[in-house]
This record gives C-alpha cells, sequence and structure tokens, in this order.
C-alpha cells in the first residue's frame, strides 16, 4: 500500500516540499492543508488553516494519513504533534517540549551553555531597569550588543543594537511596550559575533540524524544586506565558507551535542533541526534554532536531494533513523524570491502574474503568496514566487536564474540583484 501524506502549510517552502514529496514512488496520495494554488498540481489543497490543530487532526483521521509533515513553527508551538501522536499518528516534527529550541531563546541560551556548546555570551533578564544597567557594560566598552525577545516575534524580537541608545530603544519595545506580548517578559542580552550567517540543516529522530546542506539566507530586503529584515528574500546552497572541516566541527560542537542534550533534558528532538550559525574567527557559533524547514532555504534544499524524502521524513518520525543515509546531488542551487511592492512593509494583492508560461523547463517556480482565477495567476502576499535554479557553476547558474527572473512580471514587483553573490567572494 501506497503511502497517504498531509502536508501542513501554504508557503513557498511547502510548495517545494510537496514537490519533492510527489515524487516520491511510496506516495499514494498528497493532501496540503491549505496548500496554495501553485501546488494544486502536484496536491489535493484542503482549506484547513495550519493553526487548527484540531480539525486538522479530525481530518488526518478521518483520511488514515500515513503520515503528516509540519512546515510552519504555529502549529508545532500549539502542540500539533503531541495531539497527533496522542491518536496514535505519525507526524514529523517536534512535540511542543522540543520545539523550545526555537520558541524559547532563554531556554535554548540555557541549554546551550549547560552542555557546553558555543554560542555568544549572554545573560537573562526579567526587569527592565536592570537589563538596561546592564547594557551598559557592554556600550561603554563601545561595543555593539544584541537584544532578544524571548519568545516568538515574527522576527522582529532580535536588535543588533550599535549604541546604548538603540539598545535601550529596544529594550522599551519589548518590556515596557510589551510589542509582542508575552515573547517579551524575559530578554536575552548578548555579546554581539561577527562573521558570515550560515543555516545548517538536519534531520533527527530523537537520538541519530542525517545531515542535509547548509544553505545561506538573504534577509535583508535591498541589495548588498540593506534595509529592513524580510522573511527572506533568496538562498543558495553550499556556500563556499561551509568546507567539510567546518562541517565537521558544526556536526561536533553543535549538531550532536544538542541532540544528545535534548534527548538528557527528557525532550527527544524529532524533526528538521535548522542551525542559524555565525562563523567566527573562533569558529561556529550558534546564534538560534528553529525546529522546521527554512524559507527560502527549503526551496534550494529540496532540488538537492536525490534520495526519495518520504522514507526519511517518516523514519525520522518514528524515531527508526537508523543507518540511514541521504544521497545529494552535487553542485549548488539558487533561489531568487520575487516580493510584492512595499514588501516587508504594506503591500497590494491581486496583481495579475505574467510570463510563467515562457520559463526555460529547467527552472522550478515555487509559489508562496499567489491566488489563481480562470488559469491566471494573482499575487497574494509579501513573498510572492520563488524562482529556482539547480547546476554546476555558480557564476552561470546567477546569470541562468536572473534571466529567467526577467521573464516574470507584476506590477510593482521588486526582488535582489544579488542572491549568491557571497559565493563568488562579492562584496555583501
Ligand atoms: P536570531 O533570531 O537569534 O537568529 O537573530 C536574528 C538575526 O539577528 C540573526 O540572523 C543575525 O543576523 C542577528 N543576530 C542574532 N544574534 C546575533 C549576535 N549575537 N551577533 C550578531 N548578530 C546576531
Ligand atoms: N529563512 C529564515 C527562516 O526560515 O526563518
Amino acid at each position: 500500500m501506497g503511502k497517504r501524506v498531509l502536508l501542513i502549510g501554504q508557503g513557498g517552502r511547502e510548495h517545494a516540499l510537496a514537490w519533492k514529496i510527489a515524487q516520491s514512488p511510496v506516495l499514494e496520495k498528497l493532501y496540503a492543508a491549505p496548500g496554495n494554488p501553485g501546488m494544486e498540481e502536484l496536491c489535493q489543497c484542503i482549506p484547513i488553516p495550519a493553526t487548527d490543530v484540531k480539525s486538522l487532526l479530525d481530518f488526518a483521521l478521518q483520511e488514515k494519513i500515513d503520515l503528516t509533515v509540519v512546515g510552519p513553527e504555529a502549529p508545532l508551538m500549539e502542540g500539533i504533534v503531541d495531539l497527533f501522536e496522542e491518536h496514535g499518528l505519525t507526524i514529523f516534527g517536534p512535540t511542543s517540549a522540543a520545539a523550545r529550541l526555537e520558541g524559547s531563546k532563554v531556554f535554548t541560551k540555557n541549554l546551550l551553555q549547560k552542555y557546553g556548546i558555543p554560542t555568544a555570551k549572554y545573560d537573562v533578564f526579567d526587569d527592565i531597569e536592570l537589563a538596561r544597567e546592564h547594557l551598559k557594560t557592554y556600550t561603554d566598552y563601545g561595543k555593539a550588543v544584541v537584544v532578544k525577545a524571548d519568545g516568538l516575534a515574527a522576527g522582529k524580537g532580535v536588535v543588533v543594537a550599535a549604541d546604548y541608545q538603540e539598545a535601550s530603544r529596544a529594550l522599551d519595545a519589548i518590556m515596557k511596550d510589551k510589542e509582542f506580548g508575552k515573547a517579551g517578559e524575559q530578554v536575552v542580552i548578548e555579546e554581539c559575533l561577527f562573521g558570515q550567517e550560515v543555516s545548517f540543516f538536519a534531520i533527527s529522530d530523537g537520538s541519530n540524524f542525517v545531515s542535509l546542506l547548509s544553505a545561506q539566507d538573504h534577509k535583508q530586503v535591498f541589495d548588498d544586506d540593506k534595509g529592513p529584515n524580510t522573511g527572506g528574500m533568496g538562498a543558495y546552497c553550499r556556500p563556499p565558507i561551509y568546507t567539510p572541516d567546518l562541517h565537521q566541527e558544526v556536526v561536533d560542537q553543535v549538531i550532536a551535542p544538542v541532540i544528545k542534550a535534548m534527548a538528557a533534558e527528557g525532550t527527544p528532538y524529532r524533526g528538521v533541526l535548522y542551525a542559524g550559525l555565525m562563523i567566527t574567527e573562533a569558529g561556529p557559533k550558534v546564534l538560534e534554532f528553529n525546529a522546521r524547514f527554512g524559507d527560502p532555504e527549503t526551496q534550494v534544499l529540496m532540488p538537492m536531494i536525490k534520495s526519495d524524502i518520504l522514507p526519511l521524513l517518516e523514519a525520522a518520525a518514528k524515531g527508526k533513523l537508523g543507518e540511514q543515509e541521504v544521497e545529494l546531488e552535487s553542485g549548488t542551487c539558487i533561489c531568487v524570491v520575487l516580493a510584492a511592492g512595499g514588501y516587508p512593509g504594506a503591500y497590494q494583492k491581486g496583481k495579475e502574474i505574467k510570463g510563467l508560461d515562457s520559463l526555460d523547463p529547467d527552472t522550478l517556480v515555487f509559489h508562496a503568496g499567489t491566488s489563481k482565477k480562470n488559469h491566471t495567476f494573482y499575487t497574494n502576499g509579501g513573498r510572492v514566487l520563488a524562482v529556482v535554479r539547480r547546476g554546476n557553476d555558480m557564476k552561470n547558474l546567477i546569470d541562468q536564474v536572473y534571466q529567467e527572473v526577467e521573464k516574470i512580471s507584476f506590477d510593482d514587483m521588486h526582488y535582489r540583484r544579488d542572491i549568491g553573490r557571497k559565493a563568488l567572494g562579492g562584496r555583501i
């Protein structure tokens, strides 16, 4: 019997996961909840929101789903994995206790410290005046300092502050004005690290893990890493800085110890472990963990995985990864995100998307914020599409992906023109 799979989420990351899962020879039927119109040719989209975990459970029981794969963090934090497992269902993702690795920076920093896993020096405060006093120990010496809300804050809870005033304003926003609600009841104040950022992805079953790949995201909205942060404007994989030696260090000093630590704490980590790392002169240090696949990193990871992904996800969910290995493609992969005018601020929806039918057959397009009416796609979100190419030579690949991007248009479309330039040793 083939596998009946439910994929939860609706972004570009989930379209890329659906594209990969749909290629599995053991798949019988793929559903996405709620999915997006770009995914409709790969799976059946079910109009249940990703956070309606009770309705998702009813659907999974009724449709006899063999494996549920969770894309975004919100249902993980709401305990979807705990709920599904209580009902005997197999689900890929961490329990809510294990998802604290993403959901609470205080939890994670304390865990890293306890187990000697490299990260920035830090202190935790729940009193704003004590926190403010502590800032001076950095800024009196002219050092930059980083202020982080403890909980999830839609990517806006971290401020890398150049001076005392900026850091103090961040404290006010988090602790006094309570911009992020309960997520700001505690803050982490930590030293600023310098280096290149790399994301690394592994899949764990609670005790074993398999390494996938490293990738580099482009978080700021404008070229040369300028402007406000976004969900991610593009990515590429196999950053040259991530050498085999560095990989070994990351595995030995970060990935293996954190999986062991989570098991030792009684909250084994099953799912994707997404490590946000700063590669400093003193070696790799953990900036954060995410308890899910990255977006847009998944759009470049999925095309690089040669093996069937379904047995891998299922084995991890069942705690039986054993000696499973994953076969990867050689070369590299790049993704450019096309965004709506105004994003990451306010933007309009409903602009007709043109040019999708003129693309080269080797180009992949993953939809994020789109809608569809009478065979035409329209914009329906901030990040609209991800244009993806895989190949061997990064320089050619950059040229190819941008040639394809230029064939697509919608009113006020914008995108970064420097995705992948870091891989060529360019200035960033
Ligand atoms: P986080 O959510 O903790 O990864 O922080 C978001 C972003 O803030 C990271 O991707 C980094 O660009 C930056 N950041 C976080 N912590 C530090 C740090 N200690 N030093 C320098 N930059 C940091
Ligand atoms: N690309 C950043 C994230 O998924 O959090």
